[in-house]
């Protein structure tokens, strides 16, 4: 049995929880799927596919959406869900399975792990929660992923339909709003780039998930594909971009030593 994670990923949690998971599936022989390479994987090839995303202003990512759009469509193909958070998940889970499932997969079971923060308002208010997670929500991981194997080994390889495992979506996934995309853009504002900081590297265009960005030589936004995502401040190596709230505080570029340090435990 071959199993395929697709991830969206942009400081890293994610992409270190999903590592960990393929670690721990024994079950399977696991591949991970970035899907900010903007091409699509042959499902053909796996019998069970992972979907795996940060939270991104209470929901999933636009990008997460744009690339389940583009997959064939499915006959229950088995799949699950999984989130990284930093401070509440919201419709996350909720909304992904829902979109899974609209694809054509059975999802078999989901789970959210909190995680440092990495939205830069939350990071410069001193909330980046930064021992996350803990050995409570790791146990909860670690729970999540003995389960799948359980599904995988003792259902799957005998062809048999696998039941849903009860996906928790917890009370503020059924109340909170989704919020439009619109919103996160607007909530960051407006950019601008320091010029002196600014050493034309080309990181903040190579890496914008949404193609937001050119170079002239500095780069220049255009606002109408912008998704307020943060991706270009987070990973500026020299912090020249800013916004009118937040210059030169609350960035969170890559897996902070607490979460490296549980990871590779
Ligand atoms: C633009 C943006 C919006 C975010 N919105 C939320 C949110 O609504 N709730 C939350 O708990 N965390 C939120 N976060 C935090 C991330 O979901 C969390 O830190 C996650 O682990 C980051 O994953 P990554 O390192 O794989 O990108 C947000 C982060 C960013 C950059
Ligand atoms: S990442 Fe920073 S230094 Fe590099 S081009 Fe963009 S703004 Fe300039
Ligand atoms: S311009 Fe910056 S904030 Fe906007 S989508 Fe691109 S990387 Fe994200």
């Amino acid at each position: 049995m071959k199993m395929l994670i697709c991830y969206y990923s942009n400081s890293g949690n994610t992409k270190l929880a999903c590592q960990y998971i393929a670690r721990n599936i024994d079950t399977a022989e696991v591949s991970l799927f970035d899907i900010k390479k903007d091409e699509i994987p042959n499902l053909g090839d796996y019998g069970i596919v992972g979907f795996a995303t940060f939270t991104d202003f209470l929901g999933p990512s636009l990008l997460v959406q744009t690339f389940l759009e583009k997959l064939p469509e499915q006959k229950n193909k088995p799949a699950f869900v999984f989130n990284t958070y930093g401070f509440v998940s919201g419709k996350t889970m909720k909304i992904l399975d829902a979109w899974v499932t609209a694809k054509g997969f059975s999802v078999i079971a989901g789970h959210s792990l909190h995680t440092p923060e990495s939205y830069p308002p939350m990071v410069a208010k001193g909330r980046g929660h930064e021992t996350s997670p803990n050995r409570r929500e790791m146990n909860g991981l670690n729970s999540f992923i003995t389960g799948l194997n359980g599904l995988i080994g003792s259902r799957l390889d005998e062809g048999r339909e696998i039941d849903r495992e009860k996906i928790k979506f917890g009370f503020l996934g059924s109340v909170l709003p989704a919020y439009s995309r619109t919103k996160a853009r607007d909530d960051m504002g407006e950019k601008s780039v320091d010029e002196a900081l600014c050493d034309e590297c080309g990181i903040c265009e190579k890496g914008c998930p949404y193609k937001a960005i050119k170079l002239y030589p500095k780069p220049v936004f255009d606002m109408d594909r912008c998704y307020g995502c943060w991706f270009c401040f987070n990973h500026c190596p020299n912090k020249a971009i800013y916004t009118k709230k937040f210059r030169g505080v609350g960035h969170y570029p890559r897996p902070n030593d607490h979460i490296k340090a549980v990871f590779s435990a």
